[in-house]
């Protein structure tokens, strides 16, 4: 058996509410999986369950108060729960992707831009770069017309677009995404289904939500359901 790329163990965290006399929300405790490369696994639960918590944890986004999260970054291992920003910032360079839900708009750079940055940042020559943005914006059926545009304007669905052909540009060997397809309609949710599943024959690894349930049997070989985490937090 293979080295699992993800290896989350013991995870535990309470969010303390300052504005609410410090009242404490337990929202995990003890939660531990493991994620191989080429598989798709979804965190399942109902709303509140946790699930975006959890993995804005692996991101590093929240601090965990106990376990760890280790990801392979080629020969090494790095705890997301304990290394330093600046190895966090590099393991996100090297080794894993973020799709969120809302694309975080950046005034006044244009949709090709956006989706093309990841490649940049990578070092990959800019024609290159907003050539393979161009292809992935097309392949995602958003109009050329408004490639130029800064998406601020766009609609929910173009925007979310935008985001994918940014978060999955550029190859990062674990890819985590809190659900992607939530405002496509059903065409673009197939162009997205596609677009995974090369993700996983490329030996990517994707840990996600996916609301939809036609998304999510069509790509996920297994649930985490993260209730099983909360009964003991
Ligand atoms: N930054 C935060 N500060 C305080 N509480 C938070 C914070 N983020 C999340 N929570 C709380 O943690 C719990 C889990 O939220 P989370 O967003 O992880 O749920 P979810 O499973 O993703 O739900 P949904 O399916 O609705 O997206 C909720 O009760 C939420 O209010
Ligand atoms: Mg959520």
């Amino acid at each position: 058996m293979s080295e699992p790329i993800l290896s989350v163990s013991g995870v535990e965290k309470t969010f303390i509410l300052h504005l609410r006399e410090g009242a404490r929300l337990p929202v995990v405790s003890g939660a531990g999986f493991e994620l191989f490369s080429g598989e798709c696994v979804a965190l399942g639960g109902p709303s509140g369950a946790g699930k975006s918590s959890l993995l804005k944890m692996v991101y590093g986004n929240y601090r965990v108060d106990a376990g760890h999260i280790r990801v392979r970054d080629g020969d090494e291992v790095v705890d997301v729960a304990t290394t330093p920003p600046r190895r966090l910032m590099r393991l996100r360079e090297t080794t894993m992707g973020y799709v969120s839900q809302f694309l975080r708009v950046i005034p006044r750079v244009g949709a090709l831009d956006v989706a093309a940055e990841p490649l940049t940042g990578d070092g990959v020559p800019r024609e290159e770069a907003l050539a393979r943005a161009g292809a992935l914006l097309a392949r995602l059926n958003l109009p050329e017309r408004l490639w130029g545009l800064p998406p601020a304007t766009f609609s929910g669905g173009e925007q979310q677009r935008v985001n994918i052909a940014r978060g999955l540009i550029a190859h990062r060997p674990l890819l985590l995404m809190d659900e992607p397809t939530a405002s496509l309609d059903a065409a673009n949710r197939q162009v997205v289904i596609g677009l995974i599943e090369e993700k996983k024959r490329a030996g990517v690894a994707i840990l996600g939500i996916f609301h939809d349930a036609e998304v999510r049997e069509a790509v996920c070989d297994r649930v985490i359901d993260v209730t099983e985490f909360a009964k003991a937090a």
